[in-house]
Parts: C-alpha cells; sequence; structure tokens
C-alpha cells in the first residue's frame, strides 16, 4: 500500500515567463485557489496523508506560507529544495530519506486531473507493491508528449518520448505510482541531451522488466498540463465552469480531509480565520453548518 507521496513543485517556468520570473508556477491562482491545491487534493483523495512538496531553492517559506505542515489539513507536509531543475527523477533522489524502504506516488505540480469516479481509481492505484503505474490519458497532439501503447492487459509496450510518428494517442501525465526500486533505478539514470533524467527512461527501465502497466481517467476526464499560458487559462475556466454550474468546488482541501475524518469542524473553524473572509471560506463554512 502507498502511503507516501511526492509533489514536485520546482521548475522555471519558462512557457510562462515573465508571470513566473518571480513566483513559483504552482502558486498561481487556478480560479479560486492555489495551483499546488490540485495536485495535493489528488495526493488526498487517493489516501496519502504523508506528503513531500519539492520546490526551487529559497521556495520553501512561501509554500509554508499557505499550506503549513499540513496538521490544519490533517495530513503531514515536509518540503524540500531543488537546487536546479534536474529532471523529474530527481524527486526520488531528492526524496530517498523521505521514501526510506516503501512505495511511493508522484504528482507534478503543474498537473491538473478531474474525472468521474477517480478517487476509486486513485484507491485502487496505491495497493500497488510490484512495479509501477502511470495515468494515461488521450491527446490530439501526440508529437507533443512522451506517448504508451499498451496491450489489452493494460501494461505498457511501448514508450516514445514526443514520436513524429505513432498509431497512439495516449500521452503519459503527470501522475505516477513506484515501488521502491525508485531509488535505486533513478540513481542509475544519466542524463539526456537537455541535461536532465528523463522519466520516460525511468519508466522504460520498468517496461522492459515488464512491471509498468496503466491506468486511465477515462472518457470524459480532463487532464490538463497547466505550463503553458493556453493551457493555464484553459484549466482556470474549466475550474470556473464547474464551480459555478454545480456549486461544489474542486480540490477543497478540508473537504476531503473532513470526508475522510481526517480534521474535524473545529479545524474547519480554524482554517477558516486563517483564510479570512474570501469565497474559499464561505465554501468551508456552508461544509460545517
Ligand atoms: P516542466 O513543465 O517540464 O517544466 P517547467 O515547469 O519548468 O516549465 P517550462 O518547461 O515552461 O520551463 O515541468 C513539469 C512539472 O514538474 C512542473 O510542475 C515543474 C516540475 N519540475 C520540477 O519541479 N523539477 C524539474 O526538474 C522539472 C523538469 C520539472
Amino acid at each position: 500500500m502507498i502511503k507516501k507521496g511526492i509533489i514536485l513543485a520546482g521548475g522555471l517556468g519558462t512557457r510562462m515567463s515573465p508571470i513566473t520570473k518571480s513566483v513559483n508556477k504552482q502558486l498561481l491562482p487556478i480560479y479560486d485557489k492555489p495551483m499546488i491545491f490540485y495536485p495535493l487534493s489528488i495526493m488526498m483523495l487517493a489516501g496519502i496523508k504523508e506528503i513531500l512538496i519539492i520546490v526551487n531553492k529559497g521556495q520553501i517559506s512561501q509554500f509554508k506560507k499557505i499550506l503549513k505542515n499540513g496538521e490544519n489539513l490533517g495530513i503531514r507536509i515536509l518540503y524540500k529544495e531543488q537546487i536546479k531543475p534536474g529532471g523529474l527523477p530527481e524527486a526520488f533522489i531528492i526524496g530517498e530519506k523521505f521514501i526510506n524502504n516503501q512505495s511511493v506516488a508522484l504528482i507534478l505540480g503543474d498537473n491538473f486531473f478531474y474525472a468521474q469516479s477517480l478517487t476509486k481509481t486513485l484507491q485502487k492505484s496505491i495497493t500497488l507493491n510490484n512495479g509501477a503505474k502511470v495515468f494515461l490519458h488521450p491527446v490530439k497532439n501526440p508529437k507533443s508528449y512522451g506517448i504508451a501503447t499498451v496491450n489489452n492487459n493494460n501494461k505498457i509496450i511501448k514508450l516514445i518520448e514526443k514520436p513524429q510518428k505513432t498509431k497512439s494517442n495516449l500521452a503519459v501525465t503527470g501522475l505516477y505510482f513506484f515501488d521502491n526500486n525508485v531509488v535505486k533505478l533513478s540513481k542509475q539514470l544519466k542524463p539526456s541531451k537537455r541535461k536532465e533524467l528523463e522519466i520516460i527512461d525511468l519508466l522504460n527501465k520498468y517496461r522492459l522488466k515488464n512491471k509498468l502497466k496503466a491506468e486511465f481517467l477515462g472518457r470524459g476526464g480532463a487532464w490538463l498540463d497547466a505550463g503553458s499560458i493556453e493551457d493555464y487559462y484553459d484549466a482556470t475556466s474549466f475550474v470556473s465552469t464547474i464551480e459555478k454550474r454545480q456549486g461544489f468546488k474542486i480540490a477543497c482541501l478540508e473537504e476531503v480531509s473532513l470526508k475522510k475524518k481526517w480534521i474535524d469542524k473545529k479545524q474547519i473553524y480554524e482554517n477558516i480565520k486563517f483564510y479570512g473572509n474570501c469565497e474559499y471560506s464561505k465554501y468551508l463554512k456552508l461544509l460545517i453548518s
């Protein structure tokens, strides 16, 4: 059972410059809350309470200002710095001590997921104790993504980064589940031409041992990598449309925690005091009224 999760929330955010010159991308708002709330809520929905957030050098205090040590959300949050963006698998090297001898989930800080029955799918995924699992989702422009080909048993048989030609349109999203070998395997990776450790190379190590499985968000599910201006605004308008129409919030951390009985109503009162008079607090008040 996977009990630990890493949110990789560093990166240069080049595609969103100049906005990201002075602010970490994951602290920008997606509609009514910071981007980091969304991947954090995914970890929490999966049932993961021990979380390591990896940020750029000098940024821990900014994240702590909003998320603290997680106690107010009924979870435990630790922070570590990544000195410079050395690629996604660095998460497992930086997080070695945190991971210890356990399996671990990884989510990218700028990835947005929304799908029916997602909680059930996530809860199934954390039962992994051998091999690795990635979430795949169809995309229109496979040339821009890591693309997987799967067989009938949902085993991944081919994995190519930004293929020029491919029959599959299944992109590897930013949500992964790994057994404990991930630390050792990440350390074996060599930097690519762009001088980063590549997640596709890591996944290929599992695939070659026939140990890489696929999971799907399902038709109608949404996956956005909010790393470009276009996708960022798409994510914002997606959240605003759903929240206005259906009257509930996506990625309200307290709501997830309350449902799981990790916090009580008293804690939510405290959090309302902390956030102050805002729409988010009004929503929290409704939850406990
Ligand atoms: P990317 O989108 O690959 O990189 P980026 O966020 O720096 O953006 P850009 O390409 O515009 O410069 O990263 C995906 C996510 O992973 C994002 O949330 C940042 C995070 N990340 C790290 O924290 N460390 C890293 O070394 C890399 C490569 C990414």
